[in-house]
């Protein structure tokens, strides 16, 4: 499973990457908002701390104005993906990205129908949101099992199930057991997952006894 990452500020990015757990980056709106700089500023940025797809979201909502911004924002480095909504003039938008070679990822899905549509469309990556699901009492990880089975059916179906509005550590055992092809994970999340009490109990132990064995390896 791909780890990304979902955030726009570089200097998280910029720290998780130099530690080698990062395969991508995801961004929206509301995180460019909180960056409170150019989008294409970040987005540059980005693109040069890490090598994997990085998803910039188009503000457009109509096809015409969506293809304008999109081509924008892919101008600024090779491994962007345009990020759409996932509406009939996203769908559309993304089948024209495809044929010119982009890679998409279609956003805000909370469908398996959507999921469906997206793949036919050819995104690269479909973006199903769990937290927010899960937040109408409703169930995430559910949906991305759907679209895993549906995706499973049709082999040629080249699109990659990106688990997305992931909220806790469970939410990303839980997408790796289904067999999400990659989770988007904000920073907290993704350094709460390396945490365990029993490693950090253990570690003191060992520390301990090392220091009264009196040795030394170099
Ligand atoms: C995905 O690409 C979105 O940016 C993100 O996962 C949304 O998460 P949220 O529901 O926590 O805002």
């Amino acid at each position: 499973m791909k780890f990304f990452v979902d955030t726009a500020d570089t200097a998280e990015i910029r720290e998780l990457a130099e530690a080698g757990l990062l395969d991508g980056v995801t961004t929206n709106p509301s995180l460019i908002m909180k960056a409170g700089r150019p989008i294409t500023d970040v987005i540059a940025e980005i693109c040069d701390l890490v090598s994997g797809p990085v998803s910039a979201e188009v503000a457009a909502t109509d096809y015409d104005s969506m293809l304008k911004e999109g081509r924008k924002l892919a101008e600024i480095a090779d491994n962007v993906a345009i990020k759409v909504p996932l509406t009939l003039d996203g769908l559309k938008a993304c089948r024209t990205f495809a044929d010119e070679g982009r890679m998409v990822n279609v956003t805000l899905c909370f469908s398996a129908n959507q999921a469906l549509l997206a793949a036919k469309a050819g995104a690269a990556f479909i973006s199903p949101f769990i937290g927010r699901l899960d937040d109408i009492n409703l169930d995430g990880m559910e949906l991305i099992e759907e679209i895993r089975i549906i995706y499973d059916n049709y082999p040629n179906f080249e699109t990659e199930i990106l688990a997305a509005s992931v909220r806790t550590p469970n939410h990303v055992k839980q997408a790796a057991m289904i067999g999400a092809d990659v989770v988007t994970v904000p920073p907290q999340v993704l350094r709460s997952l390396i945490k365990h009490p029993l490693t950090d109990k253990g570690l003191e132990a060992f520390l301990a006894d090392w220091k009264k064995a009196g040795q030394s390896i170099l």
